[in-house]
C-alpha cells in the first residue's frame, strides 16, 4: 500500500505514527515495564538493554536539532548512534532477531492501514501483533514479544517510510533453542577437579552470542576491560571504536570520565561486582541508565570486576547526555509552569 492512501491524523501525520509519537521515553519505560512478564525470559534483559541503546531522547533531539551535527558533537556521541542506519541489524543480540522479517512486514502494515488503531494503549498493540505474527508463523508469542517492542519503536525513531525501505540482510542467528541459550548464559567455566584450590580462577567473558569466537578469558576479579585488552585479535577494522591491541570493548580512559566501554549484560549481571558510587554517578551523567539496582543491565565495563563467566554485548555506540537532558527536561518543566507559580 503507498503512503498516499494512509490515515492521516488532523496534522497531516499518518495516523499511527501521530499515536506513536504520542509516547516519550517515559511512556515507553512504562509499555516496556508492562510488557516485560510477556517476554521469553531468553529476550527480557535483551530488550530492555536494546531500550538503553536506543533512547528515544537522544533520536528525537537530533531529530529537532538545527544542526544534528554539533549536537552530536555537543553530546560527544561517537560510532553508530542514528537507528535508522541499523534498522534491520540494532536487535542482533535477541533470540527475537530471527522473527524479524515477518514482525516488520506486519508493523509496516499497521502503519500503512487506514482503520483507527485496534487499542489505543501501545502495550497491547504489540501483544497484539506479536500474537497475531506467531499464530501465523505457529511460534511462541512470548519469543515475538520484544522484538515487536523494538519494531514499534524502531518505526517511531526512523518514520514508516525509512522502517519500510531498508532492506538490509541481518547476520544469521545461531541455530540453538531458547533453552540452549539460557543454558550457556547460566554455566561458569569447570576449573576441574581441584579448581577450588586454584588462586586464579579463569572464567569466559562471551561479548557476541551468536559467534561462537567471540569470547575472551578472564582471571577472577579482573575488570572487563582488563581482560578484553589481552584478547589481541583485530577489532579496529570491524569497529573504529576499538583500540588496536586493545580487545574487542572500545576503552579510552579506564576511569570512568569518558563513557565509551559501556556495555549490556544478557547473562551472568549477578556475578559481576556491585555498582560503586563512581560508576554510578558517572553512568547516570552519561545518560545511559538511572537506577538503584546495584547489579544492572548496564555498567561501565572499566569498572565492573566479574567473578564467574558473563554474556556482554557491546553498544554500536557512545556519547555523554545525561545531564543534557536533565538541563532539557527542567527547561521544558519550567516552561510549562503557569506565570507567576
Ligand atoms: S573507558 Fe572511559 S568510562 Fe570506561
Amino acid at each position: 500500500m503507498s503512503t498516499s492512501s494512509t490515515a492521516m491524523s488532523n496534522n497531516g501525520e499518518p495516523l499511527f505514527e501521530a499515536f506513536l509519537n504520542r509516547h516519550d521515553e517515559h511512556a515507553w519505560e512504562e509499555v516496556v515495564r508492562s510488557i516485560e512478564p510477556h517476554i521469553h525470559e531468553v529476550d527480557r534483559s535483551a530488550t530492555r538493554i536494546w531500550f538503553y541503546f536506543f533512547p528515544l531522547s537522544v533520536a528525537r533531539a537530533l531529530q529537532q536539532a538545527e544542526d544534528p551535527g554539533q549536537l552530536a558533537r555537543k553530546l560527544i556521541l561517537k560510532g553508530r548512534y542514528l537507528l535508522k542506519n541499523q534498522i534491520d541489524s540494532s536487535h542482533q543480540f535477541l533470540y527475537g532477531t530471527r522473527f524479524w522479517p515477518e514482525v516488520k512486514s506486519a508493523v509496516a502494515a499497521l502503519a500503512a492501514s487506514t482503520s483507527a488503531p485496534a487499542s489505543l494503549d501501545l502495550a497491547e498493540q504489540i501483544r497484539g501483533v506479536a500474537g497475531e505474527v506467531a499464530g501465523r508463523i505457529k511460534t511462541d508469542e512470548s519469543l515475538l514479544v520484544g522484538i515487536t517492542a523494538i519494531a514499534f519503536m524502531t518505526l517511531q525513531q526512523v518514520g514508516a517510510a525509512g522502517f519500510k525501505a531498508s532492506t538490509a540482510v541481518g547476520k544469521k542467528p545461531a541455530s540453538k533453542t531458547p533453552e540452549q541459550i539460557l543454558r550457556d548464559r547460566a554455566r561458569d567455566d569447570n576449573q576441574g577437579l581441584l579448581g577450588f584450590l586454584k588462586p586464579d580462577k579463569i572464567f569466559t567473558i562471551t561479548f557476541d552470542e551468536t559467534d561462537p569466537d567471540a569470547r575472551f578469558k578472564l582471571i577472577n576479579t579482573q575488570h572487563l576491560t582488563t581482560a578484553a585488552a589481552a584478547d589481541k585479535r583485530e577489532y579496529h577494522s570491524r569497529e573504529p571504536r576499538c583500540i588496536v591491541d586493545e580487545g574487542p570493548i572500545p576503552v579510552e580512559c579506564r576511569s570512568a570520565s569518558c563513557g565509551t566501554c559501556w556495555v549490556g549484560v544478557l547473562g551472568g549481571a549477578e556475578k559481576l561486582s556491585e555498582v560503586r558510587e563512581l560508576e554510578w554517578r558517572r553512568i547516570k551523567e552519561f545518560g545511559y541508565i538511572d537506577t538503584e539496582d546495584p547489579k544492572p543491565l548496564i555498567r561501565l565495563a572499566c569498572q565492573a570486576q566479574a567473578y564467574g563467566a558473563v554474556s556482554i554485548v557491546i553498544p554500536p555506540w557512545n556519547g555523554v547526555f545525561g545531564r543534557f537532558f536533565r538541563g532539557y527536561r527542567s527547561l521544558l518543566e519550567e516552561a510549562e509552569q503557569p506565570s507567576g507559580s
